[in-house]
Formats: structure tokens, sequence, C-alpha cells
């Protein structure tokens, strides 16, 4: 972005609309990108190199720049900046767009769940293409968003679910859709996460800020659209993914590797319904346990498949489906990486682990499918490197891209939808074109009745707290929530 334009300017006016006077990038006059030969190397930045996000680094820097690192805490992400000497290092990736917007090709986003949208949603909006770590977004209109971005900027997009780029994920669509057995009516997938501390009430402790952060600023970098709440350890460094406002529990940490292979093989877009349940709920914090309900109608038959309606149940924190049928005893029903999918057709049972991993068929029969997906044959990251140099219109798309994930991220961050008003006591009936629910009624009360915990004596005691709010305003909160001021996303597009 131009040094001409402050920050404050590229905020309020929107990144495309900034850039436009500047860099004038092609895809906002309508044509195709400027296009990088595949032997060219592309320029990549990485915003929060901390953790998964360094790992991400290391699958792209072999062959190509790092030109750009930004990450809120120095300290935690000393190991990616310093394997980057040359790259200049940010703590505001809003500075880094506005400072490097003309030399960066490509952003890798990987800071915790409540920034991904923020932070890809202007960078797309710039034309970058961008890879963004799962869950997409923490919201389901971060993630109509950024799908509708993606679209309009064409650029390369991949979410951070790389199990989506194994030849696995492939096998187990090309068994559905061969008809090996046949018609799937439900879905049971299942975590053993959450692995961190969750069911916890809100410190009240305030804590000082690591030196890594450089001070309140950087805090405040952290909890950036978020509301203000002061640095506790609990969240930051990795732990925030159990608080509701920068991550989505056990769910959203691990739906996006075990349901991959359902919502493709599946055909699915938009559920009709959700339900959930789960441990006591916190008034900041996900439960330890839950159990998620969501239904999708019926579906196109798809090569020679039926695609009858279908629930997908969720199970995390120790809850586990049934045993399957002709399952055998004392075999146990996580499988590899610690999660499961179990598909139950009307003539077999398909059970794979997390990232789909070893499909088999409960029957023993070894199934014989044609190959009709694309095998990837190198990493996740490197295919979406090899998508970004390609030209929008001859571009192969990537496992994962944002025409796909948006949409499958949409049923993730339902399953927190679900968990979150589960007081209303009733399936959720959802209208996901205009993504709202259709019967909650406008004056309706939702009780959070929240739980506080204490142990007095070394007795835990539970006490129920009613907390009363408008149930819609709530949910729409949910649904699409409301930034801090200085936070700003771009306008969603329309087609
Ligand atoms: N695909 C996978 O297998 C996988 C594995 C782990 C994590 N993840 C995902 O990666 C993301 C990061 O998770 P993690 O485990 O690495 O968490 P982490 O806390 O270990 O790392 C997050 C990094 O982002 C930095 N950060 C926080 N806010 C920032 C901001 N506003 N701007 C710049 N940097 C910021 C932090 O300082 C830290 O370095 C999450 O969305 C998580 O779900 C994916």
């Amino acid at each position: 972005m131009s040094e001409k334009i402050s920050r404050r300017e590229f905020l309020q006016r929107g990144t495309a609309a900034a850039i436009g006077l500047t860099v004038v990038p092609n895809t906002i006059l309508g044509k195709s990108h400027a296009h990088i030969a595949p032997s060219d190397k592309l320029n990549i930045a990485g915003v929060g190199v901390g953790g998964m996000g360094n790992a991400n680094l290391r699958n792209m820097e072999r062959t190509d720049n790092i030109v750009a690192l930004c990450d809120v805490d120095w300290d935690y992400a000393k190991d990616a900046f310093g394997r980057h000497p040359q790259a200049k290092k940010y703590r505001d990736f809003r500075k880094m767009y506005d400072e490097m917007g003309k030399s960066i090709d490509a952003v890798l986003v990987a800071t915790p769940d409540h920034t991904h949208a923020i932070v890809a949603a202007n960078a797309i909006a710039m034309g970058k293409h961008v890879y963004v770590q799962k869950p997409l977004t923490h919201t389901v209109y971060e993630s109509r968003l950024l799908t509708n971005l993606a679209k309009k900027y064409q650029v390369a997009t991949q979410m951070g679910n790389q199990g989506a780029s194994s030849e696995d994920s492939d096998l187990v669509c090309e068994w559905i859709w061969n008809g090996e057995i046949g018609e799937v009516t439900r879905v049971d997938c299942a975590t053993d996460r959450p692995l961190w501390p969750q069911g916890l009430n809100t410190p009240t402790e305030r804590m000082p800020i690591p030196w890594g952060l450089g001070g309140p600023e950087g805090w405040d970098l952290f909890l950036g659209p978020a509301k203000y709440r002061p640095y506790n350890r609990a969240y930051h460094p990795w732990d925030w993914r159990g608080w509701w406002d920068y991550g989505t529990g056990a769910l959203g940490d691990m739906a996006c590797h075990i349901m991959q292979v359902a919502f493709k093989s599946l055909n699915l877009l938009y559920p009709i319904s959700a339900e959930g349940c789960s441990t006591p709920l916190f008034p900041d914090c996900a439960p330890n346990a839950q159990h998620v309900k969501i239904t999708y109608p019926a579906r196109k038959k798809f090569h020679k498949v039926n695609m009858p309606q279908v629930e997908i149940h969720w199970y995390d924190g120790g809850l586990l489906p049934e045993f399957p049928k002709g399952w055998e005893a004392g075999k146990s029903l996580m499988r590899e990486g610690g999660g499961v999918t179990i598909f139950h057709g009307t003539k077999d049972t398909l059970v794979c682990g997390c990232y789909g991993q070893k499909p088999f068929l409960v029957s023993g029969r070894v199934p014989k499918a044609p190959q009709v997906e694309r095998r990837v044959g190198t990493s996740h990251e490197q295919d979406w490197i090899r998508a970004c140099k390609e030209s929008p219109e001859n571009r192969v798309p990537t496992k994962s891209d944002f025409a796909f994930s948006g949409p499958f991220n949409e049923m993730v961050v339902m399953g927190v939808l679900a968990v979150r008003l589960q007081g209303l006591n009733r399936p959720l009936q959802w209208d996901g074109l205009n993504m709202r629910f259709t019967n909650i009624g406008e004056n309706e009360e939702l009780n959070l009745k929240q739980t506080e915990m204490k142990v007095i004596d070394g007795d835990p005691k539970m006490t129920t707290i009613d907390h009363k709010v408008n149930a819609m305003a709530y949910a729409q909160e949910l649904i699409k929530h409301t930034y801090r001021e200085g936070w700003t996303l771009p306008d969603m597009p329309t087609f």
C-alpha cells in the first residue's frame, strides 16, 4: 500500500478502494492477475508465526520467498523470525499491508481464530492470495465474506486443513460416490480434544503482559476486533482456543480436520437445522464436552449415489457415538490422529481417522472405485503455491479453496452456535442463504444460565446464575460479530 495513504484511511475507506488508487490490481480492473510463472518465486508474508504458522512457513520457504513476518509476540515467534533475517518484521498486520502491500503476493494467516477473517479479508481485497489456518473464520458471516471476496478478487486460497490434500480423503469420496456403502443418512464424528483447559470461569487476575508482546499495544493487537479484556496467561499463547472470544473450542479446533470428508463426499452446502448440548456453559469459556447434530436436506444424485437428507453428529470431550453394527469388540472407536468419522450407509459403514486417515469398511470388504479426484502429491502448502502461480482462468483449485472451505466452515461454526444457543431448547431452523435462524421470535428471551464454579474448603460448588438476553440479538451477534472500533472488514461483495 502506498505510503501516501495512512493506516486510518486504509481502514476507513476499505482496502480495495484504497489500494485501487495506487497499485491498481488487475482484478479490480476486471483483468486477470499479473502472472507469476511457476519458476518464479512468490513473495509471501506470514501473520501469526509462533505456532502452526511456523510449521506452514517451513513448507513454503524451501521453494518461495518469505518477505515479511508479522506477529504480536516477538518472543513466541522468535524461531520463525530467526530463520528469516531478511524478512521485515511487524506486530501490526495493517502496518505491514500499508508498507509492503506492493511487494507481497500472498499471505499466510495463522493467528488465533478470531483474527483470521480480518487479516485474510483485507489481504484478498488487495488482490493477495491467502492460506488461512483452520477454522477459516470465527463466524458464519466471516466465512461467507471470505468465500465471496475470494470469488470477486479471483485469488488462490486454501484453508489449512491439510488432510484435504491427502489421498485417503480422495479415497473416502471416491468410495462413497461409487456407491460402495449405499446412501448415507447419518455421519458420526468425534475427537479426543480438548487437550487444553476448558469449562473455566473467566480469570479476574490482571497478569503482567509478557515482554514478547512489547507492552499493552501488543496485547491490544492480539485482541484485535474482540472486546478489550486484560491479559491473562489463560489466553495467550496457545490456550486461547478454549475461550469463545478468540477460539471455537474443541469443535472449531478439530472439526475442520474430521468433518471435511463428510462435507465433501456428501456434497453439502447449507444445513437446515442445528441443535447442541454440552457440559455446563461458562460465560466466556467453551464447555468440556459437546454433542451437536446438524441436518442437511436431500441433494442431487452424485456419480452413482443418491444423496438423501443426512444428519451429521459431532462429539468431543470424551463423548463418543454408538459403536456401528459389526464393530469388532475391543477395538477403539478413536482412530488415527485422535479422531473418527463414521459414515452409516444403507449397504455398509465406512470409518476413517482424523484428516480422513486410513479409511476402511466395517464389513472388511476392500472397495475398488474409479479415481475421479486429483491427487496432490506434494503438500497442502505447496499445492496452494502452485495455484497462486496459475492464472485465474486456468487455475486448478486447491483441495480446500474457499469456494469449498467457506461453506464447510459455516458448518463448523454452526456447531458452535448450536451449543451456545442450546438454552432455546429446540432444533434451530436455519436459512442458509440469508444467514439467519427462522424459529427464534423477535422478543424471545434466552436464559444463558451461566454456571460458576468455586472450590470452598476443597468442595466444588456450582452456582447457576440467570442471565437473560434477547435471543435474536444474541444469535445475530454470534453469526456476525460487532467489531471493536478501528477494526473493519471489507464490504460483502454482491454478485
Ligand atoms: N492445521 C493444523 O493442523 C493446525 C494445528 C495447530 C493450529 N492450527 C491453527 O493455527 C492457528 C494458530 O494456532 P496455534 O496453535 O499456532 O496458536 P499459537 O497461539 O501457538 O500461535 C498463534 C500465533 O499468532 C500470534 N498472534 C496472535 N494474534 C496475532 C495478531 N493479531 N497478529 C499477528 N500475530 C498474532 C501469536 O503471538 C502466536 O505467535 C489457529 O487457527 C489454529 O486452529 C492448525
